[in-house]
């Protein structure tokens, strides 16, 4: 074996399929967010998982009782798709049945009570596929709901399903903006439509008439929402049903290179032509807010509306702000809370009494959830009521106790109550305790350090992710996981496609860093990216790299990998022509960028000019402007380590010329190096048959490389 050494003997002793296997982490259930009813007496959430053996997917429905904590499957079945909970009772609901008898591509409005679904019955069948159902009750008893899918411009419901195909295939474009993340765009764009359901006591009855709200709004060219790839987020319903709110991106601007939205209010009964917008740039008291704008909710009283936006009008990662506003068209009196918090909440909920918001926010390494009151002034800051995990939902129950779901490396859903306070009241579910898959899984598998380096004052994160069986007197070789973003960090979550235990149980220390422009350590840290790919977060990394050599005594960097995806393959095509790369016995690229010229090639061009510090030029690609001097082709001629290439055909973001510039120069160099691309993955990998070979593919390339394995070639 090439790179036997004292530590890999020990290692060979080890099994490596112990632990947690790609096979068994994709095959595992995968959990929903648990959402209670109106008295708090239950709790539904989908589960789904894969069965590699019979190539079958199948999900369902669990109910948790919120009471005894029994937790009993509520329906076996694919084909309801949402449920919400609106009605003359507490056990009323409305769902969406996925499939519609009448119409191909269509979806139908079932009427239930959650107690005894069996007797559901049938409101309607939409002819489109409509999706992210929002309902109120009216006082009169009646059902206004919401729901989105995509329109022509006539402002018509689009279903592709029954849609004529045109005889030829041809886009053409006359401006920026021709295609975003996987998909090409057109002329169909996403719009709320609202639809009344007549009657009451779990029987009504529809007339068919759909409002577009979003099509036609005054003195707007295109508007659209929720905004392309964007969901039901987007837009709420008043809980009287009297209102509604959606974002759209700012259509006075051009797409690609602005990231503003506009907050509309209309009344549930008008139409587009009455949309009025709340935050439309300089008319609130905050002339600087002009960026991109977030979750509308309203308050449980229906008189105010919560939202988040960012300043900056052409940066994606800029601290997002809490604003709340007056539901009332006739002054909506916008109003900062925590204006100077310096984190940068992505999801909110209402206390019952309207007096509290609960946002979460990136906070060191993990997504925490923090109160705000109505009466939080500029210097407020917010104070956390959880710890560990990122939620992936969480509700205000009628007690004010909080309903969260959330993961962590070491499970793939925790379910529990906490007090306003932070108090854990009860924990209902942890998946690393029951799933057979995720046996063994436990916190101690994680841990975290701070290291010192010269690009911030504040002391940067990493987290280590230890494999099965890990014995502190042994070595592991590393592999170090490099995030994306770069505005972005690696959380405690659980996720199915870096799964970092996964990775740790082939054998490996996993060191995954949280360098320059991580977020949850304030703005400036996240920031001081720009301008500076190939400087501060490289210095970052070689600071962690050295960290953990001389403080690690259990990991072996002779032996180490390093692997990252998009922003995280940008740096590793930096750090392969950079010194640091002669430190890794090999290398993983998966969606990266190889040629800063060719990031103009992208979908949002808002993130080069902003990351790039300015528009591309020919006079500005010299020697000193982040454009020439961060390309890592530059350093083509030092390129040495074993490199594996993964780059898919649907990823706009990044494109796959990308990884085909890189593997065609690995290969004209002779450096080992292999490539993989999946022509129905975009910048991910969702589907679990592919995930399984990219798995496969790479624990192979690095476990030879590591001497994991004693395969006498990665190929
Ligand atoms: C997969 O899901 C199905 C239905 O949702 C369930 O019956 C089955 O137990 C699940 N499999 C595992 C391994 O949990
Ligand atoms: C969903 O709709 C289909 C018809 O398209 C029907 O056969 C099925 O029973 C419905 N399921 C539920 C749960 O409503
Ligand atoms: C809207 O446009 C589509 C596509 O051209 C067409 O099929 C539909 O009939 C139009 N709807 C109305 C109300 O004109
Ligand atoms: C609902 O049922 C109650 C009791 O049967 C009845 O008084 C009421 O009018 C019904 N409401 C509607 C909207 O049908
Ligand atoms: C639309 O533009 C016209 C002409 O500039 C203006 O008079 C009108 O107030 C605008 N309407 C809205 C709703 O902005
Ligand atoms: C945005 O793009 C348009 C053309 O699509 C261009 O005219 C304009 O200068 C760009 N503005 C910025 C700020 O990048
Ligand atoms: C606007 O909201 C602020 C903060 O809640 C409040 O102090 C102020 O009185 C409000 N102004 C109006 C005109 O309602
Ligand atoms: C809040 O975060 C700190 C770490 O900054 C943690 O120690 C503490 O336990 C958290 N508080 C609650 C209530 O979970
Ligand atoms: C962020 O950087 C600015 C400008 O360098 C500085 O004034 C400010 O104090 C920094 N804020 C924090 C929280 O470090
Ligand atoms: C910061 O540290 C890195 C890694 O040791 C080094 O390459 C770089 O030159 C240092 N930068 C400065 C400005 O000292
Ligand atoms: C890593 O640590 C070893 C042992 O402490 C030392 O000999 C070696 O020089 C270090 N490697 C680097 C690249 O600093
Ligand atoms: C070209 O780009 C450079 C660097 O971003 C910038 O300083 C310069 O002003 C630009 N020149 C023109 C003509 O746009």
């Amino acid at each position: 074996m090439r790179f036997q050494s004292q530590a890999v003997v020990a290692l060979a002793a080890l099994p490596t399929a112990s632990g947690i296997t790609p096979e068994s982490m994709l095959a595992a259930n995968r959990y929903g967010a648990a959402a209670p009813n109106p008295s708090g007496d239950f709790a539904l959430y989908t589960v789904s998982n894969y069965t590699f053996e019979t190539k079958k997917r199948s999900s369902q429905w669990n109910k948790l009782d919120l009471k005894t904590g029994e937790i009993s499957v509520w329906y076996a079945g694919s084909d309801i798709s949402e449920v919400v909970f609106v009605g003359s009772t507490p056990t009323s609901i409305i769902y969406v049945n996925g499939t519609n008898a009448e119409d191909d591509g269509g979806i139908s409005l079932y009427a239930a009570d959650a107690n005894s679904l069996e007797d559901a019955k049938l409101i309607t069948s939409l002819p489109a596929p409509y999706s992210g159902l929002k309902a109120a009750q009216t006082k009169s008893g009646d059902i206004h709901f919401l729901v989105y899918t995509k329109a022509y411009p006539n402002g018509t419901a689009y279903n592709e399903a029954s849609a004529s195909t045109p005889a030829s295939t041809a886009r053409i474009y006359t401006q920026t903006y021709v295609r975003h993340w996987d998909t090409w765009l057109d002329d169909k764009k996403n719009a709320v439509f609202g639809g009344v359901l007549k009657g009451g006591n779990g029987s009504y009855s529809f007339s068919g008439e759909l409002t577009n709200y979003v099509s036609g709004i005054a003195n707007v060219s295109r508007a659209e929402s929720p905004y392309d790839q964007s969901d039901e987020s987007d837009y709420d319903i008043s809980p009287d049903g009297s209102g509604v709110v959606f974002l759209t991106k700012d259509p006075s601007l051009p797409l690609a290179n602005n990231t503003a939205n506009v907050i509309y209010y209309v009344p549930f009964d008008g139409t587009s032509k009455d949309a009025v917008p709340v935050n439309a740039r300089g008319t609130t008291k905050y002339p600087e807010a002009q960026g991109a704008a977030i979750s509308p909710r309203f308050s449980p009283s229906g008189k105010k509306i919560a939202y988040f936006q960012m300043n900056n009008i052409a940066y994606e990662s800029d601290r997002n702000i809490l604003y709340v506003a007056d539901a009332d068209p006739e002054d909506f009196n916008v109003t900062a809370l925590a204006l100077d918090w310096d984190r940068s909440p992505d999801s909110l909920a209402w206390s019952k009494d309207s007096e509290t918001l609960f946002v979460a926010a990136p906070d060191l390494g993990r997504e925490r959830i923090f109160p705000v009151p109505l009466t939080a002034g500029d210097s407020y800051v917010p104070k956390n009521i959880t710890n560990e995990g990122v939620p992936s939902g969480f509700y205000v129950l009628p007690d004010d106790s909080i309903l969260v779901s959330d993961s962590k490396i070491w499970t793939s859903r925790d379910i529990y109550t906490i007090s306003p306070e932070g108090d854990v009241i009860k924990t209902y579910f942890q998946a690393n305790l029951v799933d057979p898959a995720l046996a063994g899984l436990k916190p101690e598998d994680v841990s975290e350090f701070y290291y010192s380096t010269n690009t911030s004052e504040i002391k940067q994160q990493a987290w280590i992710v230890y494999p099965e069986g890990f014995d502190e007197s042994k070595t592991y070789p590393l592999a170090f996981i490099t995030h994306g973003g770069p505005q972005g960090a690696h959380f405690n979550s659980w996720s199915t496609r870096w799964n970092f235990k996964v990775w740790a149980d082939q054998g490996y220390v996993v060191i995954a860093p949280n360098p320059t422009a991580s977020s949850g350590w304030g703005q400036n840290l996240t920031d001081a990216i720009q301008g500076r790919w190939g400087s501060y977060p490289y210095w970052d990394l070689v600071h962690v790299w050295d960290y953990v050599n001389s403080t690690l005594k259990y990991v072996d960097t002779e032996n180490g990998i390093e692997a990252g995806a998009s922003f995280g393959g940008y740096m590793t095509n930096w750090i392969q022509g950079h010194e640091l790369g002669r430190r890794f016995k090999a290398l993983v690229t998966h969606d990266g960028s190889t040629s800063t010229l060719n990031q103009y090639a992208s979908e949002e061009l808002w993130f080069m000019n902003r990351d790039f510090s300015g528009e591309f030029n020919s006079s500005g690609f010299v020697a000193g402007s982040p454009y020439y001097d961060w390309n890592p082709l530059l350093y083509v001629d030092n390129w040495a380590t074993p490199h594996f290439v993964v780059h898919n055909s649907l990823d706009f973001r990044l494109p796959v010329s990308e990884g085909i510039l890189l593997f065609n120069l690995l290969q004209t160099k002779g450096v080992p190096s292999k490539f993989l691309s999946f022509p129905d993955e975009n910048h991910w990998v969702l589907n679990q048959e592919n995930s399984l070979v990219w798995h496969t593919e790479i624990f192979k390339w690095i476990n030879h490389y590591s001497g994991i394995s004693n395969s006498s070639s990665p190929y």
